[in-house]
């Protein structure tokens, strides 16, 4: 799949988001092995530490789905910020991804000039058990 694809499905499930105390919306697209696509948006919870990150959101509904092979991950915010995922999230996708897997992240504002960094990048010496 071309990552331009994961991206708009990415930039879609921004607008899902629930984020009512930060106001910063992100949308997270999942490519599963087998081809299919999973979504996630942040949902922000007044106890803020609560708040699901959109990655995360996609991750948990793939594997609760049947899913743990995946292939790419794109991730897009609201306006002109890029969204590169936090510690929590990239320790999560290390749970199921290699340090070669790609993480598309990109603006709303301009999808087109979105960055591709591989989960090794973002996470060096992640911890398995
Ligand atoms: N957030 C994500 O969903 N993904 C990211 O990559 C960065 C941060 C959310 C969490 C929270 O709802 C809001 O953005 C502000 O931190």
């Amino acid at each position: 799949m071309k990552p331009e694809i994961l991206i708009e499905a990415a930039a879609q499930a921004a607008k899902k988001a629930y984020a009512p105390h930060s106001k910063f919306q992100v949308g997270a697209a999942l490519l599963c092995a087998d081809g299919t696509v999973f979504t996630g948006c942040n949902v922000e919870n007044a106890s803020y530490g609560l708040t699901n990150c959109a990655e995360r959101t996609a991750v948990f509904s793939a594997v609760a789905a049947g899913h743990r092979e995946f292939n790419a991950m794109a991730v897009v915010a609201d306006g002109d910020s890029v969204p590169f995922p936090c510690g929590a999230c990239r320790q999560v996708l290390n749970e199921f991804c290699g340090g070669a897997f790609p993480v598309y992240v990109a603006s709303a504002d301009a999808l087109e000039s979105y960055q591709t960094l591989s989960l090794g990048e973002l996470l060096p010496h992640g911890f398995r058990l």
